[in-house]
């Protein structure tokens, strides 16, 4: 499994298991357990995705001690602030009961003037849970430049991570640069389009020309654009699948075609015009 180191140090592996919108109970806990019993060392969840139960469950029934796993989770942004966001920390750590995070994300930027300090205290919250080694690392989501460069301005730490959408058709260049300038990594939220870059034609010719699937190839072009992708499936095959993209490469001028593909769909969510 390739890895990456953040700025703290501390290494996070390559490839994420991403389990938006996998309902809680059963189908969490069973669709992780089997992600890390094929090799997932990393999970990605959030309270808002209301499974954190469920994915703990997950966690407990694999085989694989707790130390050789990244776990992250998110704050909501109706938990904004300093102490909402230290009591929605405490509610997500019961519910995954894994002892601390490794990675604790704040899930969207507040928007506007008044967000602008809503970003702070929130932030302010994080540091201290990372000050108390609870959350082993800290970042946001779905932050682009200006929001960035307010926390680097006000905060103390800076965000080890920024996970935004990031698939084929939608590369978000700027805060992907902002980001390499600052050591701060990139993750790919649905870096399958939430499964819409499968049908595209250039994408699965391209495919059978790597004897892969399109779902491999977008995988393998986040990780060789030096992106976290965090795939999620609930079939055993696709999620096994999903890992199997250690044995090809992308060509550069393949690279480049995927690089500059239009837009081919995507959530359509905009950090500044959100409202939730
Ligand atoms: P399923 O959970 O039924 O396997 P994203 O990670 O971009 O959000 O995409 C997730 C969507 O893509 C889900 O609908 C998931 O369906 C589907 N998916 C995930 N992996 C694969 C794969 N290897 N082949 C086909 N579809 C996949």
């Amino acid at each position: 499994m390739k890895e990456y180191s953040l700025i703290d140090g501390r290494m996070i592996p390559g490839i994420g298991f991403g389990t938006w919108q996998i309902p809680d109970g059963e189908i969490v806990k069973e669709s992780v357990r089997i992600a890390i019993a094929n090799g997932y060392r990393h999970i990605d969840t959030a309270a808002i995705y209301d499974n954190e139960t469920g994915v703990g469950e997950g966690i407990a029934a694999s085989e694989v001690r707790r130390e050789e796993l990244f776990i992250t989770t998110k704050v909501w942004n109706s938990d904004r602030g300093y102490d909402q966001t230290m009591r929605a920390f405490e509610r997500s750590l019961e519910k995954l009961d894994v002892g601390y995070v490794d990675l604790y994300l704040i899930h969207w930027p507040a928007r506007g003037d008044s967000g602008r300090k809503e970003n702070l205290d929130t932030w302010r919250a994080l540091e201290t849970l990372y000050k108390e080694g609870r959350a082993k690392s800290i970042g946001v989501s779905n932050f682009l430049r200006h929001h960035l460069i307010d926390l680097i301005n006000d905060g103390e730490i800076l965000p080890m991570v920024d996970q935004i959408e990031y698939h084929p058709g939608y590369t978000q260049p700027e805060t992907v640069d902002f980001c390499r300038e600052h050591n701060i990594l990139v993750e790919a939220w649905s870096p399958l389009g939430s499964g819409k870059m499968l049908e595209n034609e250039q994408l699965k010719q391209m495919a059978e020309g790597y004897e892969k699937t399109v779902a491999q190839l977008c995988i393998r072009w986040c990780l060789q654009n030096e992106t976290i992708p965090l795939p999620k499936s609930t079939t055993p095959e696709r999620i096994i699948q999903n890992l199997d993209v250690f044995d090809f490469t992308i060509t550069d001028e393949d690279m480049a075609v995927i690089d500059n593909l239009p837009y081919i769909g995507g959530s359509g969510l905009h950090p500044d015009k959100i409202n939730f």
